[in-house]
């Protein structure tokens, strides 16, 4: 297959959808990889490598669209790129078309087969796709936290682990789940004291057999928070209650029972955050002070660290892509039902249900869609 790497174009994005690793593995399925000049530059890849690797670079992103069968990328096309697609082209990125009607709209007209990064899922209902950026942002939580509680940031001025003869700073994490576990652990090998609250209690019971001594795990509920942000230095939002808003855990008023240069590090807000005081920052400006308490709302943490984080998702993406340039997407979808859930807009019809809901458009079967294939 002719696979095409485009650089992103999107404001602030450093990440690349394909390492000269991933161009090596596609080159020895015998696919031919063609990668826009300066496509891995934000995330340290130079040219030379991809051409090391076995890439053709093209100069334009005009050339990609124009030559390649499956476009890999990170971010959403975007206005721009929309000309560029090509019908029954594949395209191979995140989409989030639940959040964009014209982006929906485009695929449709374009006519081509939109697969989500966001939506392929196993059976176990995880999202392998959207695992790696949460890793990414639960473990910066700490860094940035911890960065952030010092005192030329407005911090407490205390140090996460403390010293001999000094008491650790005390992390409280809300929300189990991959980022809030990642950020947990972080913390306490930085020699933290930690408490970890969520909901799920077969969450907490796992949590509390692998996490290190230096972890409390605690019944996430409004009287163990209230007490909890009295004693804590940094509190990290980590809840996530699938397709819907986050809950408000920490009210406006919780802030008056915190100490003066708390840090809240809410990664939640591209859920419009648990932190009731919390809304969207960026790196350039990631923090704001209310009531002597630091508030890091950033909404897209994992672009601070283009490099890892453009490993980690390539890691997670390129057995799909080998499984897409292999078999074709129909087949792959057919044989997969992690990627054939992936499927969103196919040739001008939408075959996802939360895209067709979101935007109130006729859903078709994505059997239908495979079927159809299977008898043209
Ligand atoms: N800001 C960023 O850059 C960034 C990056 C990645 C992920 N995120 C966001 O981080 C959030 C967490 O993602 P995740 O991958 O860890 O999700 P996850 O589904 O793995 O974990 C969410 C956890 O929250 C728990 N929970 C639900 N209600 C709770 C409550 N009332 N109190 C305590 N815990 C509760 C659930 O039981 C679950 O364990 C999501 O909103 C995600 O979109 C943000």
């Amino acid at each position: 297959m002719v696979i095409g790497v485009p650089k992103e174009i999107k404001n602030n994005e450093n990440r690349v959808a394909l390492t000269p690793a991933g161009v090596a593995e596609l080159r020895k399925a015998s696919h031919t990889v063609y990668v826009q000049v300066n496509a891995g530059e934000g995330s340290g890849f130079s040219d030379e490598e991809y051409i090391g690797a076995g890439a053709i670079m093209l100069p334009t992103i005009e050339e990609i669209y124009g030559i390649a069968e499956m476009i890999i990328k990170v971010k959403e096309p975007i206005a721009q790129e929309y000309p560029l697609i090509k019908e029954n082209q594949l395209l191979f990125t995140y989409f989030h078309f639940a959040s964009s009607e014209p982006l929906t709209h485009a695929m449709i007209e374009r006519g081509a087969v939109c697969l989500a990064y966001e939506t392929v899922e196993k059976t176990d209902r995880s999202l392998p796709l959207l695992v790696p950026m949460s890793e990414v942002a639960g473990r910066m939580a700490i860094q940035e936290g911890a960065k952030y509680l010092e005192k030329p940031s407005k911090g407490r001025g205390i140090l996460l682990g403390g010293v001999p003869g000094v008491k650790p700073a005390h992390v409280l994490v809300l929300g189990g789940g991959i980022v809030g576990a990642q950020s947990a652990r972080m913390a306490a090998g930085l020699g933290a004291h930690v408490t970890l609250m969520d909901v799920s209690l077969p969450r907490l019971r796992y949590l509390a057999d692998v996490m290190p001594a230096n972890v409390d795990t605690m019944m996430s509920n409004e009287y163990n928070i209230r007490e909890a942000v009295k004693h804590a230095d940094l509190i990290v939002g980590a809840v996530l209650i699938p397709g819907a808003k986050a809950p408000h855990l920490v009210t406006r008023d919780m802030l008056k029972l915190m100490r003066p240069g708390t840090v809240l590090v809410d990664v939640a807000v591209d859920q419009g955050g648990c932190i009731e005081t919390c809304r969207p920052t960026t790196h350039e400006d990631p923090t704001y002070i209310i009531d002597d308490v630091v508030h890091y709302c950033v909404a897209n943490m994992p672009g601070a660290v283009p490099y890892t984080s453009t490993v980690a998702l390539t890691n997670a993406t390129l057995p799909y892509v080998m499984q897409l340039a292999n078999k074709g997407w129909q087949q792959a979808c057919r044989d997969n039902a992690e990627l054939k859930v992936g499927l969103n807009v196919v040739e001008g019809k939408v075959v996802y249900k939360g895209v067709a809901d979101a935007w109130n458009l006729p859903l078709t079967a994505v059997n239908e869609v495979l079927q159809e294939e299977v008898l043209s």
